[in-house]
């Protein structure tokens, strides 16, 4: 299993492009089970995560033409595209259950295996699998695959969400596109991504508008017309780098990202003392010897995401006092607190709260890898710590920082791979 040598502290400064949202683009990809004719996806990130989204999109029986830098691909679906998910593939990705609306929706049935629990907790599906009953799919739960069915065509119903869910509106959304009638989806999901997905089902022909700020009315079409579209850019990747900066008093210029969709999260970082200028899709940012200490607490956008607490925590660890974070979204999303420990953090875990108290000293050590977003923060923290840090298992990273230590190369840090 590869791990990462990091000796520190480094100095950071430099240009940083930002790769294309892995969580973007699985909903699209898997999207693109809805047409009939060709489709190109475009600013793909080369990682883990969207290359088992292909290999489920081709299991299924879609052609896939990936160019050469692997950013682009074209997708053709045959006519006789299989309706079964397997275990092996979904297990390893939870995404790969956004391919049961499609499936159910335009082939009628599927049989999708059951994604499991995470480190991150239950992870449950039945938000999903709920709002599809109501637009009359049946389904059973049979040696841990969901095998379900239409016998028509989906209806299209109001549903409200019991609670807002990403992968849930994701999934609705996508299974509603070639329905019968009208969808109305209620406290959906607003996030970029989300965003991005209705952007590109709208410009292939897609009858999808936000009539509410959480309420999304989709009128169903019959079929989507051949497209070309462009992912948007990582905003946990580029908020990752923000932090990095603000962490160690470096200097970035981060580019390919619109930093509107990053208010909260820049708004913070301001507060702590980081000096931040922005452009239309540039952000540039330069970390101050002084951080502020803060509270925060995880919330669905566009209030602060779970996916950078982490990073968040291990710049707190470095703030002049003490700071809280409240995790609301996943129940153990606290993984990195104890190989923060290792380092030197000083935290304390009470229910969903973490109480971080400033002012710590790293000191490099051995570090293992629970999640994607919890080993990124492992990476920032060895970056400032004193000596040499290795961490371990970063197949986390792989499934979805494209490039990371590259990247962190040409920005100034003392990183290699050992396989
Ligand atoms: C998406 O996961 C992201 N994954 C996650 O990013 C992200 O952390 C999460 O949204 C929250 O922002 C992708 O986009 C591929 P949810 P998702 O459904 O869709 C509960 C990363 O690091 N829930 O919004 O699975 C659930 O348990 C990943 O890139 C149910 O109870 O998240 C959680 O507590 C990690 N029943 C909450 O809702 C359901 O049927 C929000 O989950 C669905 C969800």
């Amino acid at each position: 299993m590869d791990k990462f040598v990091i000796n520190g502290p480094n100095k950071i400064k430099g240009l940083v492009n930002v790769s294309g949202s892995k969580n973007a683009a699985l909903p699209i990809l898997a999207a693109t089970l809805l047409f009939d004719k060709p489709v190109e996806i475009k600013n793909l990130p080369n990682v883990k995560d969207i290359e088992t989204m292909l290999n489920l999109l081709k299991s299924l029986g879609s052609k896939i033409i990936i160019s050469n830098d692997k950013k682009s691909v074209k997708i053709i679906n045959s006519k006789k595209i299989k309706t079964y998910a397997s275990y092996s593939l979904v297990k390893t990705m939870r995404a790969g259950i956004l391919v049961l609306g499609p499936l159910v929706s335009k082939y009628k049935k599927a049989t999708v295996s059951m994604p499991g629990g995470c480190n991150l907790g239950t992870r449950p599906i039945n938000f999903h699998l709920n709002a599809l009953k109501k637009m009359n799919m049946s389904y059973k739960i049979k040696k841990g695959y969901v095998h379900a069915f239409v016998k028509t065509k989906l209806n299209g119903k109001k549903i409200k969400f019991p609670k807002i869910s990403v992968g849930a509106t994701e999934n609705l959304i996508i299974a509603s596109t070639l329905s019968n009638g009208v969808t109305v989806l209620k406290n959906c999901a607003i996030e970029p991504e989300v965003k991005d997905l209705v952007n590109f089902l709208n410009l292939a022909g897609a009858n999808l508008n936000w009539i509410g700020k959480r309420t999304l009315q989709i009128k169903g079409v019959n079929n989507l017309k051949s497209i070309s579209y462009s992912i948007i850019g990582d905003r946990i990747e580029t908020g990752t780098w923000c932090v990095l900066a603000a962490l160690s008093e470096g200097k970035l210029k981060i580019k390919g990202f619109n930093p509107k969709l990053i208010q909260t999260e820049l708004n913070l970082l301001k507060k702590i003392g980081t000096k931040i200028k922005c452009n239309n899709h540039e952000i540039e940012i330069k970390g101050s010897k002084n951080i502020k200490n803060i509270n925060l607490t995880t919330k669905e956008y566009p209030s602060f995401p779970t996916d950078m607490q982490a990073q968040f925590m291990v710049l707190l660890c470095k703030a002049n006092g003490r700071s809280i974070i409240k995790e609301n979204i996943f129940e153990n999303r606290f993984m990195h607190v104890a190989e923060l420990r290792r380092l030197g953090a000083k935290i304390r875990i009470k229910d969903n709260k973490a109480i971080i108290e400033g002012n710590a000293k790293f000191e490099g050590a051995e570090l293992m890898s629970s999640d994607l977003r919890a080993s990124v923060a492992l990476v920032l923290a060895a970056i400032v710590s004193n000596g040499e840090s290795t961490i371990n298992r970063i197949y986390h990273l792989d499934r979805g920082y494209e490039k990371l230590e590259y990247k962190l190369k040409s920005i100034g840090v003392d990183i290699k791979r050992v396989s």
